[in-house]
C-alpha cells in the first residue's frame, strides 16, 4: 500500500504550492488512474511518489517504508517504477538488451539474463529483441520502457500519460500489457487525459489545483460520470451509453465491462427479444 498524507509540493521557482495539503492511498494489486487538468499536479505528484522529485513536506510511505528512509533513489525506484510519456526520452541506447539491463547492471550475468527475458515476454517484444531500438515505432519504443522498468522488479509501476504519442494499435497493446500486469498482482497508477484509459482502473482519483477532490470507484462510475466533466475529462463513449441506459431504467454493471463485451450483451438480448 502507498500512504501519501499531507504533501504540500513547490518548485524552487514558483510563488506557489503546486500540491497542497494532498492525501492519497493506494491499494495493491489495483489499477488506479489519477485524472486532472492540465497543471493539477499529476505529473509532480507521480515524481515525488518515484523518488525523481524531492520530498520537502509530508509524508509518503510504502508498504510502512517512509520513503525518506530510502538512502539512495535507486532503492525506490526498485520498489516504484516510472514510465513517462514519451519514450524516446527514457531510451539511452541502441541495443535492446543494453538498454533493459542498464539500472540492473550489477546483478549477476544469469539474473540480468533471466530478467531480460522475462521483461521483454511481459510486454510480448521477445521476438524483436534482436532490433535496434531505432528502428521501433513508438509504441514498440515505449514497451522497451515499459520491459525496463519490469526488469527491476518494482511492485508499484507509475505510467505517466504513457500513450499520448503513440497510435491506436499501440494503445491497445499498452492497454493488454497493463491489465496483465495487474493480474499478475502489480499496482498500476495511470495518469491519463484520456477518456477511455478511465475504464481501466479500479478507481480514479480527481486531482485539482493540488489536491484530491474526488476517489471514485469503478462501481461509482456511471452515477458519478458528471464528476469526470467537470474536471476536464471527457465521458468515455462506453460510460456514456451505460448512464444514458440507466437513465431510461435499465441498470448494466460497468465491471471489466468493454466495447466489444456489451456488443455482445446487446446481441444476446436482441436475440432473445427475437426468439420470444
Ligand atoms: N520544473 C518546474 N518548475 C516550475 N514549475 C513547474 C515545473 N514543473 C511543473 N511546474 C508547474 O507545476 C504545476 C503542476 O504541473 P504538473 O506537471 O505536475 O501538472 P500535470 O497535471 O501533470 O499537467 P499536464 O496535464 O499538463 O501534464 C503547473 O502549474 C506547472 O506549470
Ligand atoms: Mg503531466
Amino acid at each position: 500500500m502507498i500512504k501519501l498524507e499531507n504533501i504540500s509540493f513547490k518548485y524552487p521557482n514558483s510563488k506557489t504550492n503546486v500540491l497542497s495539503d494532498l492525501n492519497m492511498t493506494i491499494n495493491d494489486n489495483q489499477i488506479i488512474a489519477i485524472v486532472g487538468k492540465n497543471g493539477s499536479g499529476k505529473s509532480t505528484t507521480a515524481k515525488l511518489l518515484s523518488g525523481v522529485l524531492k520530498l520537502k513536506k509530508g509524508k509518503i510511505t510504502i508498504d510502512d517504508t517512509d520513503i525518506s528512509k530510502f538512502k539512495k533513489s535507486k532503492d525506490l525506484q526498485n520498489n516504484v517504477g516510472i514510465v513517462f510519456q514519451n519514450p524516446e526520452n527514457q531510451i539511452i541506447f541502441n541495443n535492446i538488451y543494453d538498454e533493459i539491463s542498464f539500472p540492473i547492471k550489477n546483478l549477476e550475468k544469469s539474473e540480468i539474463d533471466k530478467r531480460v527475458d522475462n521483461a521483454l515476454g511481459e510486454v510480448e517484444m521477445s521476438s524483436l529483441k534482436d532490433k535496434e531500438l531505432y528502428s521501433l515505432s513508438l509504441g514498440q519504443k515505449q514497451r522497451i520502457v515499459i520491459a525496463e522498468v519490469l526488469a527491476r522488479k518494482p511492485k508499484y509501476i507509475i505510467l505517466d500519460e504513457p500513450t499520448t504519442m503513440i497510435d491506436s494499435f499501440g494503445k491497445e497493446k499498452i492497454y493488454e500489457i497493463i491489465k496483465n500486469l495487474k493480474n499478475q498482482g502489480y499496482t498500476i497508477i495511470l495518469v491519463t487525459n484520456i477518456a477511455d484509459e478511465i475504464l481501466l482502473a479500479d478507481k480514479v482519483f480527481i486531482l485539482d489545483s493540488g489536491k484530491i477532490t474526488h476517489e471514485i470507484d469503478k462501481s461509482d462510475f456511471i452515477s458519478n460520470a458528471d464528476i469526470f466533466k467537470e474536471y476536464g475529462l471527457e465521458i468515455p463513449t462506453l460510460l456514456h451509453i451505460l448512464v444514458e441506459l440507466k437513465k431510461s431504467g435499465v441498470d448494466i454493471d460497468l465491471k471489466d465491462l468493454n466495447v466489444s463485451e456489451f456488443v455482445n450483451y446487446l446481441k444476446g438480448k436482441l436475440l432473445n427479444e427475437k426468439l420470444n
